[in-house]
């Protein structure tokens, strides 16, 4: 099968890749492009684990193919933090204990950002729609609530 050369933005910065009709958008971030923090847990859109951002919505990388993305604006987890600055929701959720073995938690930190981008303001009830596509087999959900509030409100005091 031939590669399709595409270009995407990825983290703010262009990339050209060359890749086979059948890769998935997962295992061109993982596998060729080595942004190894988007996960692999079920390769069936079941977990979340591979959520990215393609043009700013939260979307599970392992159900995209990567030609399909092409001319899109890609966010992984290694694109939230800023000149060495994490974004409010990475602070918050290391601050409330909201990680245990780590394996949901990029998803978990996109899903966030994509909910505190288009309202700054969650109630708990959109904070949990926005991550009932993101399982955590270890931490229990109660501490990633709370720390997905308190980077809400870090958020706007930052603003403000
Ligand atoms: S790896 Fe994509 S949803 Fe589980
Ligand atoms: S911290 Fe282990 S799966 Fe969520």
């Amino acid at each position: 099968m031939g590669n399709h050369r595409i270009m995407l933005k990825i983290n703010g910065e262009f990339e050209q890749v060359d890749v086979p009709a059948n890769l998935t958008l997962l295992q061109m971030l993982r596998d060729k492009l080595a942004l190894t923090g988007t996960k692999n847990g079920c390769m069936a859109g079941e977990c979340g684990a591979c959520t990215v951002l393609v043009n700013g919505d939260p979307v599970n990388s392992c159900m995209v193919l990567a030609v399909e993305c092409d001319g899109a604006e890609v966010t992984t987890v290694e694109g939230l933090a800023h000149n060495g600055v994490l974004d409010p929701v990475q602070t918050t959720i290391i601050a409330q204990g909201g990680v245990q073995c780590g394996f949901c938690t990029p998803g978990i930190l996109i899903s966030s950002r994509a909910l505190l981008n288009r309202n700054p303001n969650p109630t708990d009830e959109e904070i949990r729609d926005a991550l009932v596509g993101n399982l955590c087999r270890c931490t229990g959900y109660l501490r990633i609530i709370d720390a997905v509030k308190d980077a809400a409100e870090r958020q706007r005091s930052l603003a403000s």
